[in-house]
């Protein structure tokens, strides 16, 4: 029996217009470009340099599934179980003797706390920190994903100016120094940036570190693509330095191993940052999945599986984003401009024209079907309208060629041809 029949005293309700009042919290979210395209180039004759997806056929499927079948003859109902909030230990002491061994420095255990993916991350950095109107510092541009967290808090952007060197320390220096209210933390991506691919500068980094800790402001380190370095030496963690400002790290599993695990880590040694993230967390999801954390842990620790794929995907990288930059040159207009990473997932270019605006290249692109991010949605102000972002990890050497050929010609389609 329908609900009306069964309750004629509320059937006037339904003709009483529907007004949910929502938070204001959500006010600012609006559908991700990004999450949006990826449904465009769901279509098979769709070349993608869209979304920052690993390379399907690299995942280390065949090992995952081994370790598997051992996690669930090994500890069985336990990966199957409820668990704690920190994560389970294998993850934690594993994510702890890894960052201590890259970065030379001393990690314990307790330090790291196991998220669902450092997105999730994020969001409770977000809801420990930000009140409404509440400042972050941010790159211009910055991770998309990022801003659409912080929003979610309700935050107000500063932003640093950023060069080839990555965050320029001077102008972080202003902006802390021009801020009415203190800021609640500075937020950046060092290794091979999203969007951008670039690095922040050996140089500047202690330099980055000794300004937040001048003003007291946390320091947000979010390294998902540090190991997918090609060339060249790492340069050290932020979270290397001693600090007096918290300094929080966050890693992911998503790059080297697999995204749809969803493991990922934040590390502090600062504890009273951690027990407000453990609470917040308990609030959202009471622990990240018990199931993935034993197949990650015993993917990870699982002798040199790890090692070997990461040394297989950042040759494989290596040689696409190599190639890109190859065709970019080949086919662009001398005013497209571009970079050459030397590690991470994408690759940035501008085109160098007054008032061009990748958003209207988007939709002839699209129409040519290749798919790029236009940079807007990177600039917390929404302010630059030139760039774009193009991901190479996620297309084969051929589908680069003709992506780039198609996005070329989506260029001069709205310029007019210019000579090389
Ligand atoms: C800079 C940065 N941070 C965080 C993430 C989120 O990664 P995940 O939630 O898969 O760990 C991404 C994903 O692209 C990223 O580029």
């Amino acid at each position: 029996m329908g609900f009306n029949r069964r309750f004629p005293k509320y059937r006037r309700m339904a003709t009483i217009p529907r007004a949910v009042r929502f938070a204001m919290r959500t006010s600012r979210l609006h559908a991700s470009t990004i999450r949006e395209m990826l449904k465009v180039t769901q279509q098979p004759d769709v070349i993608s340099f869209g979304g920052g997806l690993p390379a399907p056929e690299l995942f280390p499927a065949e090992a995952i599934g081994e370790v598997t079948r051992e996690v669930m003859a090994g500890v069985g109902p336990a990966a199957l179980q409820y668990s704690v909030t920190e994560g389970i230990p294998e993850m934690r002491g594993w994510v702890a003797q890894r960052i201590s061994k890259r970065f030379g420095i001393d990690i314990e255990p307790e330090e790291v706390l196991i998220t669902n993916g450092s997105q999730q991350g994020l969001d409770i950095l977000g809801k420990i920190f930000i009140d409404p109107g509440d400042h972050v510092v941010l790159e211009n541009p910055s991770y998309h994903g990022a801003i659409q967290a912080f929003d979610s808090y309700q935050a107000r952007y500063l932003t640093v100016d950023t060069d080839e060197d990555g965050m320029v320390p001077e102008s972080l220096e202003q902006v802390l120094a021009h801020a009415d209210a203190l800021p609640k933390f500075v937020y950046l991506v060092p290794n091979f940036q999203n969007p951008t691919g670039r690095t922040l500068a050996h140089a500047r980094r202690e330099r980055i570190v000794r300004i937040c800790e001048h003003f007291g402001v946390p320091l947000i380190e979010d390294d998902p693509y540090g190991e997918l370095q090609f060339e060249g030496k790492p340069a050290p963690s932020l979270i290397a330095h001693d600090s007096d400002a918290p300094i929080i790290y966050s890693g992911t599993g998503s790059k080297i191993v697999a995204p749809g695990m969803r493991v990922a880590w934040l590390v502090m040694r600062d504890q009273e940052v951690m027990e407000r993230l453990v609470l917040s967390k308990q609030a959202v999801d009471l622990h990240t999945g018990t199931f993935a954390q034993y197949v990650f842990a015993a993917f990870v620790t699982g002798g040199t599986a790890l090692d070997d794929h990461i040394a297989t995907i950042r040759r494989v990288y290596g040689d696409r984003r190599a190639h890109m930059h190859d065709c970019l040159r080949e086919y662009m207009p001398a005013d497209v401009h571009f970079n050459r990473p030397n590690g991470g997932m994408f690759l940035w270019a501008t085109v160098e024209r007054p008032g061009f605006d990748t958003e209207e290249l988007l939709k002839v692109a699209a129409r040519e079907k290749v798919m790029f991010v236009p940079g807007v949605s990177f600039y917390p102000h929404r302010d630059v309208h030139n760039g774009m972002r193009l991901n190479f990890s996620n297309a084969g050497e051929d589908d680069i060629r003709h992506g780039i050929e198609r996005l070329a010609h989506a260029v001069r389609e709205l310029t007019g041809p210019r000579p090389r």
